[in-house]
């Protein structure tokens, strides 16, 4: 019989098609990202409920900042909403908080939310949910070479000493594993700038519904399906 794999340590998710579900429900499109902020709180719970011990959502990409302004400002504001209300929450179920991505090109409110979060949860290891604001993949890649370049010119590293545990140590998400599943909602099938090395080997997980309806028991199913898979890692197995 086939072995079932555990469940992922580690979940990604593209959270698309609030603004086509807002369309259809004949509404503006905030209303689309406040709807999907509550899906945030149905993966979380199934984040519990079945185990995962990190999730990380792509709330803001660094390319979101051209989208009309009345829409980046609903998205901000709802952000704002969203830390000021969960902090109890969190403590609650253990959850520990964090943001990667640009985060000091963020209003300062912002930031200072951002932080407050992460101080007061930090303790925490149940589950660790992980914003990506401002985030693009391949700025992360150039920060992370900035960063292993400095270090070579202060003589603190040589150029062989790079292998990809180190690059990895120098991307905005060290100290957590890769992601084992990527969830997309909206059906489309791009990575969109997402954690582009972090998820070599994950296992992809594509969805019709709009994230909006995308409920518990959905992402407990997608999590269901990772553990039939047969990981190889490329390897024969
Ligand atoms: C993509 O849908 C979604 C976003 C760019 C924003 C994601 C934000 C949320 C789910 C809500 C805020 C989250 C928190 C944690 C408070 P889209 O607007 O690109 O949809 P479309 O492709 O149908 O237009």
């Amino acid at each position: 019989m086939k072995k079932k794999l555990l469940p992922p340590r580690h979940i990604a998710i593209v959270m698309d098609g609030n603004g086509r579900w807002a369309k259809e429900h004949g509404l503006p499109r905030i209303k689309g990202h406040e709807q999907g902020a509550h899906s945030v709180e149905e993966s979380i719970a199934a984040c519990l409920e079945a185990g995962v011990e990190f999730l990380t959502l792509y709330a803001f990409s660094s390319e979101n900042w051209k989208r009309p302004q009345l829409e980046v400002q609903g998205l901000m504001l709802l952000l704002e909403h969203y830390l000021h209300h969960k902090i109890e929450e969190m403590n609650r179920h253990e959850i520990r908080f964090q943001a990667i991505g640009r985060l000091s090109e963020l209003s300062s409110n912002i930031q200072e939310q951002l932080e407050k979060v992460r101080r007061a949860t930090a303790h925490h290891c149940k589950l660790t949910l992980t914003l990506a604001l401002n985030y693009g993949a391949r700025h992360e890649m150039i920060d992370a070479l900035r960063a292993i370049v400095g270090k070579v010119i202060q003589g603190a590293l040589t150029p062989e000493e790079i292998t990809e545990e180190v690059f990895s140590q120098h991307l905005y998400t060290a100290h957590m594993p890769d992601p084992d599943l990527l969830v997309r909602t909206s059906g489309e099938h791009r990575l969109s700038n997402f954690l582009l090395w972090q998820l070599s080997y994950a296992e992809f997980y594509i969805v019709k519904k709009y994230w909006p309806d995308f409920k518990k028991n959905d992402l407990l199913e997608a999590i269901e399906a990772y553990q039939q898979r047969e990981r190889r890692f490329g390897e024969v197995r």
